[in-house]
Order: structure tokens, then C-alpha cells, then sequence
């Protein structure tokens, strides 16, 4: 956001939402390649990880092993990721005037563990607001694609983790609520079709970041 309109930092944080195997890593590279390419300080960075505590709790958080994990553990240990990024990555970079890219955020909270598992989502808001303070998205881009068509693709590159063995009842929740929040919050959530060329989605967000960014 600039800091004209609002005053809370000169750099632009977009975030990349999505159901599993939507194409979000891919996306945030290619949108690297450009923006670096133009000269623009872009810092790519993603959640859970984006910190070393982050990275550990990501890796608690994925593990199938941890199937005794309950709802509201795994919300307060997504928000404590979620706390440190924000300090220690997103809010610097963003007050240096960067372009912050981050693969999932605060929406995958309220969509995995509101929508998905069913906790309150107002609990999750509250916990959301808690986590990441004033550092709110200028803009999110939701890759969408249907729930079975993304699980294929994340199942083909490796084994799935704690959250993609959910059954498919789950991952279509997930997709309902992203696109519930795209109708909910239409200033700042976009829904872009995963299905699409990636070059082409690539060129719609950057045009996306372009329009928005120091308007
Ligand atoms: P990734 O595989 O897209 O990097 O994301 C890791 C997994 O964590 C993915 O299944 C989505 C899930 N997740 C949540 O359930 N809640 C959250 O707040 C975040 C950031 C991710």
C-alpha cells in the first residue's frame, strides 16, 4: 500500500491463497522473476516458514505423525508462525518498500481451520488480528481450481502430509470458504482460475499489483 493512501509503509504485500496444489509456489516465483527484473526489491516468503521457528512449526504442523494434534492447537501453532513472520519478515520488508509475496497467510487460517475443521470464525478472526497486528494483505490473489483436481497435482510431486490426507470432504470446504471470502471481501480478494496457461495467471496478477500499487 502506499504510504500516501494510508501511511503504514511504502511496499506492496500481496498474498497467494488457494486449495492444495492450486499452483501458488509456481506463481510466486514467476511474479519474482518480473518484479526483480524491473528492479523492484521483492522479498518471496510463505506460511507456515518464512522464519527458523517457523520453519520448525511447519514441520510439526505438516507431519502426519501428529494425528493427535487437535483444531485449536493447530490454530494457536499456525498464529504463532504467523506472529514471527510478521515481525521478523513481512512488516521490515514492507517498511523498506518492498514488494512482499507470501504464499498463504491469515486467509488460510479462517478457510482451513474456520471452514474446514469447523472452528469458530470469529475465534479464528480474533486470532488472526492477534497474529499479524496492523500487517494486512493489500491484495490476495485466490488461485482456484476444484479440490480433487489440485489434491492429483500436490500427490503427484511427493507424499501427502498431515493436511492433504484429509478426505475430500474437507478440501472441498476449503475451496467453498476461499471463494466465500472472495464474495465477502471483494476490494481486496481476487479469485484468478488455476486451470488457466501459468503465464497467463502470472500476467493477470501482475497486472493486478500494477493497478493497485501507488494508485
Ligand atoms: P502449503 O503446502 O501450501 O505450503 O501449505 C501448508 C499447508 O498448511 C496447507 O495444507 C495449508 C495449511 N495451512 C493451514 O491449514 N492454515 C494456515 O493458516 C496456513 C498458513 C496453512
Amino acid at each position: 500500500m502506499s504510504e500516501d493512501t494510508n501511511g503504514r509503509w511504502s511496499g506492496f504485500f500481496l498474498t497467494l491463497e488457494g486449495p492444495e496444489g492450486c499452483g501458488k509456489s509456481t506463481q510466486a516465483e514467476l511474479l519474482a522473476e518480473h518484479f526483480r527484473r524491473s528492479g523492484l526489491l521483492t522479498v518471496v516468503t510463505r506460511e507456515p516458514g518464512g522464519t527458523v521457528l517457523g520453519d520448525k512449526l511447519r514441520a510439526l504442523l505438516l507431519d502426519p505423525a501428529h494425528g493427535e494434534m487437535t483444531p485449536r492447537t493447530e490454530l494457536l501453532l499456525y498464529e504463532a508462525a504467523r506472529a514471527q513472520h510478521v515481525e521478523q519478515v513481512i512488516r521490515p520488508a514492507l517498511e523498506r518498500g518492498a514488494l512482499v509475496v507470501c504464499d498463504r497467510f491469515m486467509d488460510s487460517s479462517s478457510v482451513y481451520q474456520g471452514n474446514g475443521l469447523g472452528l469458530y470464525g470469529e475465534s479464528v478472526a480474533l486470532l488472526n488480528r492477534f497474529a499479524v497486528a496492523d500487517v494486512t494483505p493489500d491484495l490476495t490473489v485466490v488461485l482456484d481450481l476444484p479440490a480433487a483436481d489440485g489434491l492429483r497435482r500436490a500427490n503427484a510431486t511427493g507424499s501427502p502430509d498431515r493436511i492433504e490426507q484429509r478426505p475430500a470432504a474437507f478440501h472441498e470446504r476449503v475451496r467453498k470458504g476461499f471463494l466465500a471470502l472472495a464474495r465477502a471481501e471483494p476490494a481486496r480478494v481476487v479469485v484468478v482460475s488455476a486451470t488457466d496457461r501459468r503465464e497467463q495467471v502470472c500476467c493477470d496478477i501482475i497486472r493486478m499489483v500494477t493497478d493497485r500499487w501507488r494508485q
